[in-house]
Formats: structure tokens, sequence, C-alpha cells
């Protein structure tokens, strides 16, 4: 079917709706063509509500659509503000959603609504002018063949290299991946609290994930063929850390926190780590990121988020590798269950990551799979730079 004529089908439907049919993109158009052969009472969301796209009804049930039409897929970022929208009151009591994506969604998506039981968000992908629901299975992400190093490291302690490793190498477990975990901070934390490694059960019906958390010399890629991620927690001592390590990490995450007294002090240990990786390996990404973010303090976080980031702007000006992470975007919140992280090792009880949900919500959980889809966001953008040149 053609557009033009897919439009006659709409309007004559309902010719009221012409006018926000004229304002709607061409996906948005299909989308609710799509939908109304489902068999969806569906029209085009009024133009100031920008939280979504369509509105859906049938007898006893509405819902409302996000449509996106983009290169990349979908990521938890995007999701999240479409499941904050019907978490919160909103005008007509909207708390049902539909997220239709063209290109699909990344694993850190699955992963989330399905370890957080998400009743309210489906998600569809739209392609060749179907839409498909449960698409997990058909949305496969692209088999890795190269191992990623990532290395979690401040010339400082206890800024929360430790528990980041731990957990980021969590979320990359949840979307899938076996991980390797290697402690290169002789305190050993990571090796005290979590032994030899935990296995993360899967609940779609693979196998689960296996984090192995090995010390720099049982780290063998031969080995561990299957395992195509390793994270390293790196000993604040910047040459304790074994060069050959350094040198391989495609991304470094340089985690701080934000706060008054930090800034200035923090500022200057985070440069001089910048420059300490910068001078054996050039080409990595580096990621400065806020840990231990307190939500409730938009205000304050804002100031203190300018000034410290206002740190950096000369280096990124002559470093396009260097990241400052937008703490809007992407952090590590303050929670309980990170502070007491660890503490089995006081009550006996068997080592596990601080993934569970408490009350409504895991921030952690959500929070990692976030910086998970962040990093390998950044992944794609050179091989999507290329494709577009070539
Ligand atoms: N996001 C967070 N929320 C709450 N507590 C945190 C958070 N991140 C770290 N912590 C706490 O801070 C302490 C230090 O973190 P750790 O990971 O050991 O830092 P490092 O490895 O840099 O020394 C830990 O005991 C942990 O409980
Ligand atoms: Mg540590």
């Amino acid at each position: 079917m053609r557009w033009t004529e897919l439009l006659d089908v709409l309007t004559n439907s309902d010719r009221k709706r012409e006018v926000l049919l004229e304002r709607a993109t061409e996906t948005e158009r299909m989308a609710l063509f799509l939908l109304r052969r489902e068999g969806w009472s569906a029209q085009i969301s009024p133009k100031d509500l920008k939280e979504y796209d369509i509105e859906l009804s049938r007898p006893g049930m509405k819902a409302v659509v996000q449509v996106r039409n983009q290169r990349a897929k979908v990521h938890l970022g995007q999701v999240e503000k479409f499941l904050d929208f019907l978490a919160h009151p909103n005008p007509k009591n909207h708390t049902e959603g539909l997220f239709i994506s063209t290109s699909g969604f990344t694993p850190s998506v699955y992963a989330y609504l399905r370890e957080e039981k998400i009743t309210n968000l489906k998600l569809a992908i739209m392609r060749e002018h179907r839409l498909i629901f449960d698409c997990e299975s058909v949305d496969r992400a692209a088999e890795r063949e190269k191992t990623t190093y990532i290395g979690v490291f401040t010339c400082k302690g206890g800024v929360g290299k430790t528990t980041i490793s731990a957990h980021l190498a969590g979320a990359f477990a949840l979307n899938g991946y076996d991980v390797g975990l290697i402690d290169l901070d002789h305190q050993q934390n990571l090796r005290k609290i979590l032994g030899e490694g935990v296995y993360l059960p899967s609940t779609k019906g693979s196998l689960g994930s296996v984090i192995s958390v090995l010390t720099k010399d049982e780290w063998d890629e031969g080995d561990y063929q299957d395992t195509k991620i390793v994270i390293c927690d790196c000993n604040p001592e910047f040459d304790a850390n074994p060069k050959e390590y350094i040198r391989k990490f495609d991304y470094c995450i340089i985690p701080t926190t934000l706060n008054p007294l930090g800034i200035n002090k923090n500022a200057d240990v985070i440069k001089r780590t910048l420059a300490s990786i910068r001078r054996e390996n050039q080409t990595a990404e580096l990621f400065v990121l806020i840990n231990s973010l307190q939500t409730d303090e938009p205000n304050r976080n804002n100031l203190l988020n300018q000034a410290l980031q206002t740190q950096f702007k000369q280096m990124r000006e002559t470093d396009a590798r260097l990241h400052y992470i937008n703490p809007l975007e992407c952090a590590i919140r303050f929670s309980k269950q990170l502070l007491y992280w660890g503490f089995h090792l006081f009550d006996g009880s068997r080592p596990q990551l601080a993934f569970k949900t408490v009350g409504r919500y895991s921030y952690p959980r959500m929070d990692f799979l976030k910086l998970a889809d962040f990093l390998e966001m950044q992944a794609e953008l050179p091989r999507a730079q290329t494709a577009l040149a070539a």
C-alpha cells in the first residue's frame, strides 16, 4: 500500500482527525494504521503532549504509544522517561504504554523490563509493515567478536571503583554476557565480597551468565573464549596496575562524587588520573561518571555539576575521547543497597549483587543497565560514522 492510499483509508475513517494526521510523521502514521488493523481505536496525540505520540483505546482499556524511528536501538534512558510518565499522575490518567521502535531495543531494555517485572509497558518492533510484539527473540544484539576491556579507575580510594566494577559486570551479565571481573587492587575486595564469582540465572529460558572474579594472572583470553567483556577494578595507585591491562582498555570509567569539598580536590585527582591513562593508552574512551548521586537535590546538583564539568572543558577540547557523563542522562544514584553491599560477609548469606528490588524499583539495576547502554552506544558511534562515510 502506498502512503497516499494509506492516508485515504485513515482520513476517510475520520475526517476530523486530518489535521492531527498531517502533523504526524510517516512512522507514526504507519503505526496508527497497523494499530487500527489490530482492532484498536487509535488517534494521534494532541500537539501539546510530547510524552507520547498515539492514544489507544478499546472498551475497558486505554493506553498511550511512543513511536521512535531512529538509527540506533532505543536505549533504556528513553524507555525510563516513558515509564516515568506512566508512573506519575498525568492529565488523562494513562498508566499503560506501548513503545514502538523501528530499530529495536538494547539488551538493557529487555533485561530491565524482565527483571523489574514491568507489566504496564509493552514493546513492539515495526518492520516491513508489521508490528512484532514479544520482539526480544528477533532483536538479538550483534555477536561480539573482540573482547571489550573496561577499566574502572581513579587515583583515590572510596569513590566506588569496586562497587561500580562489580555491578557493571552484573548489568552486562543481565544482558546475556559472561564477564571477567579482574581484581587489580591489592585489597582484593572483589574476591572477599564475591569469592570466585557469581552466576546470574536467566529467566528467559536460555543459559544464565557467569561473572568470574579473577586475579591479573588468572585471566587468559584463550581460557575464557566465551567471555567477551572484561572489567578491571583498578588499583588507585596508577603504577601498581599492570601496563598491559591499561593499554587494552577500550573504555575507562573514572568515578567521582558531586559534593563541594570534593570538587576542587577531586577534579585535580581526576585530571591526574586522565593524564596518566592517556600516557599509556591514547585510544580508550574515557568517561567521568558521577557516583552516589542524591536525586532529591536538583538545584544544588545542577550548580555542582556545572562547576565540575567546567574543570574538564579544556582537556575535552583537545581530547575527543574524553567524555563527561551528564548525570541527568546517566549516573549511579546513592542507594542503601549499594551502601550495604557486602553485608553477607557479616550475616553469612550467599554473595550476590545489589540488584534486589526494594519497594517498587531497584536504583542500581536501572543505573548500571543504563551505564552499559551508554558505553555500548559510544562503541556504535564510530561504526555508524564509518558506515555513513562509506
Ligand atoms: N552509589 C552508592 N550509593 C551508596 N553507597 C555507595 C555507592 N557507591 C559506593 N558506595 C559505598 O562507598 C563505599 C566505597 O566504595 P568502593 O566501591 O569500595 O570504593 P573504592 O573501590 O573506590 O575504594 C562502599 O562501602 C559502598 O558501600
Ligand atoms: Mg576498591
